[in-house]
């Protein structure tokens, strides 16, 4: 494999080249979209956050928030959560969703795993997007990928019926384990091509990758309607850990 090519990050509002969704509206109309604290208690009342009752979309590992900057503007009728454990990210998310003057989007620091575990009530969400999870090169690490059956599980706990999971991913080994484990909880389907709404990424990963060339593997299912949270678990159980070859030359691509 050629060693990737270091493409120059331009003007804040535009990512190697790509513009990022929306404008920057006058002071004046700028919002808060930090989500500042957790519930001490109990879980995240999604109409209590947003001020109505709307399909709620997740972005599990949001990173600087493009994809769900895009979704909030074109989906009004929609609210979203991102969520990463990077702080830096999530300052960058947070900047440019409040700069966008945006009421239905919230970005917090939290890990995905917990977030679903302990915050989201089963069966209210509508969507939950995952984009180039952290395949975690260093073997050492290798125990921090996030797609495994019991997060795969919470996935579907978490999704009301006929709910969306996405997941996307420029390496090859975790795409390979992707596409096995998650069509045991979903009725999964690998998408060829690029998406129709952002033919040049819909996020910073995902325009990296694609502008050294590399494939992006991408699948969205349904959750499967008849299976419990009980049975979701044992299947879970009995499913192999993610233990995959992540090929350390795409690592270099996390400097960019
Ligand atoms: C390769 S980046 C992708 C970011 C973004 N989704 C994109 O496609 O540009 C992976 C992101 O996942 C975050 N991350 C890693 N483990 C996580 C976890 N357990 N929960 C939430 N975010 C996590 C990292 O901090 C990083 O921002």
């Amino acid at each position: 494999m050629p060693r990737p090519r270091r493409p120059k990050p331009d003007d804040p509002d535009r990512e190697f080249g790509v513009p990022f969704p929306g404008r920057v509206l006058d002071e004046s109309r700028w919002t808060q979209t930090a989500l500042k604290a957790m519930p001490e208690e109990g879980r995240l009342d999604w109409k209590g956050l947003f001020g109505r009752d709307a399909p709620v979309v997740l972005d599990l590992g949001c990173g600087n928030g493009r994809f769900l900057i895009g979704s909030a503007i074109t989906r009004k009728t929609h609210d979203h959560l991102g969520t990463d454990i990077l702080p830096v990210v999530i300052r960058y998310a947070r900047k440019r969703g409040n700069q966008r003057g945006l009421a239905n989007l919230r970005f917090a620091v939290l890990g995905a795993h917990e977030l679903l575990e302990r915050f989201v009530e089963p069966y209210s969400v509508a969507e939950i997007h995952c984009y180039h999870p952290q395949p975690y090169y260093d073997p050492a690490q290798v125990h921090r990928r996030l797609i495994t059956p019991a997060f795969l599980a919470l996935v579907h706990r978490s999704l009301a019926p006929g709910g969306l999971f996405v997941v996307q991913t420029d390496n090859p080994g975790y795409w390979r384990y992707i596409r096995e484990v998650t069509k045991v909880f979903f009725d999964f389907h690998e998408r060829i091509g690029r998406w129709a709404d952002s033919p040049k990424g819909r996020t910073r990963r995902e325009i990296v990758a694609l502008k050294q060339g590399l494939p992006v593997f991408r699948g969205h299912g349904t959750a499967k309607p008849d299976l419990g949270e009980d049975d979701a678990l044992k299947l879970a159980d009995a499913l192999p850990p993610p233990v995959f070859d992540a090929d350390r030359r795409l690592r270099e691509l996390d400097e960019l």
